[in-house]
C-alpha cells in the first residue's frame, strides 16, 4: 500500500507497508551541505571521494578501486531494503557545492524502530564539522520522517574522531565489546553508543564552557 492510501504524506504511517524509495531516502539539506540519495551514478565520484586509505584505518574494507563494481553494488542498494524486507538500508552521498565529501548510512530495523548509523568521509573534509552536520540531518529525518525511536552506533575504541562526533550528537556509551572484529592484522574492540530519538536535539548543542570561564 502506498502512502496515498493512508491519506498521503506521512511516511511513518506506512513504514510497515512499502513506502516509495524517495520517501524513505529523500534528499536532505543543511546550511552547508546537500545529502543526495545514493544511486549507481554516484559510483565514479565516490571512488574519488573515498580513495584515501586513512578513511579505512578503523573499519574493515579498503578504498573502492573499481568504479564498475561499486556501480553494481550501489545499483543493488537502490532498493533500500534488506532482502527479507525487515530492514531499510538508507544511504546518502554528502556534497558541499560540487564536492562529494563522503557517505552516511542508516540501517533501520522496522519492527524495533531502531537505526544503526555509519559514516565515511575523505580526509580533505575532516575537522570542519561536516560529518556532524550531515549525521544530525539524517537523525532528524529518521526521527521526524520515519518515526525511528532509537539510534545506535558501534565504534572501534581507537577511533577518536568518530567517538567524539557521536558524543557531540548526544550518544552515550552503553557497552564495550572486546574482540568485536578482526581486520587489517589486529583484533578490534568496539564501544556501543546509543541515543533515544526523544533525547536527540536537532540543533547544535551549546559547547561546554571552560570552567572557570576565561576572564573571571
Ligand atoms: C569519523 C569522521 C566522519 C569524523 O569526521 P570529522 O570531519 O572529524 O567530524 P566533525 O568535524 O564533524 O567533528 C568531529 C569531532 O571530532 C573531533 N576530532 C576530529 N578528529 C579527531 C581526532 N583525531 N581525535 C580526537 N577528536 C577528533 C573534532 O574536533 C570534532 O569535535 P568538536 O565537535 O568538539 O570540535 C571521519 O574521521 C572519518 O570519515 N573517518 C573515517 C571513517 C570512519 O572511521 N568512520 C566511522 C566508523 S565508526
Amino acid at each position: 500500500m502506498s502512502a496515498e492510501h493512508h491519506g498521503g504524506g506521512d511516511v511513518s504511517l506506512t513504514l510497515f507497508s512499502m513506502p516509495a524509495v524517495t520517501e524513505v531516502n529523500p534528499p536532505l539539506t543543511t546550511p552547508r551541505l546537500r545529502l543526495e540519495p545514493q544511486v549507481a551514478a554516484h559510483a565514479p565520484v565516490m571512488v574519488a571521494a573515498l580513495a584515501d586509505p586513512r578513511s579505512y584505518l578503523y573499519i574493515p574494507g579498503n578504498p573502492p578501486s573499481d568504479a564498475k563494481a561499486l556501480q553494481r553494488r550501489f545499483a543493488h542498494q537502490e532498493s533500500r531494503r534488506s532482502p527479507d524486507g525487515a530492514e531499510l538500508w538508507l544511504n546518502w552521498v554528502v556534497y558541499c557545492g560540487e564536492d562529494a565529501l563522503g557517505t552516511i548510512q542508516a540501517t533501520v530495523r522496522l519492527a524495533a524502530r531502531t537505526a544503526d548509523v555509519a559514516y565515511v568521509f575523505g580526509p580533505a573534509a575532516w575537522g570542519k564539522g561536516y560529518a556532524a552536520e550531515a549525521v544530525r540531518a539524517m537523525l532528524s529525518f529518521l526521527r521526524d520522517g520515519l518515526r525511528v525511536e532509537g539510534f545506535a552506533a558501534n565504534i572501534d575504541t581507537r577511533n577518536a574522531a568518530s567517538r567524539r562526533l557521536i558524543e557531540r550528537l548526544g550518544f552515550m556509551q552503553t557497552d564495550l565489546i572486546v574482540g568485536a572484529d578482526h581486520f587489517k592484522g589486529s583484533s578490534s574492540d568496539e564501544y556501543v553508543y546509543k541515543l533515544s530519538a526523544s533525547a536527540f536535539s536537532a540543533s547544535p548543542p551549546i559547547p561546554p564552557l571552560d570552567f572557570p570561564p576565561a576572564g573571571l
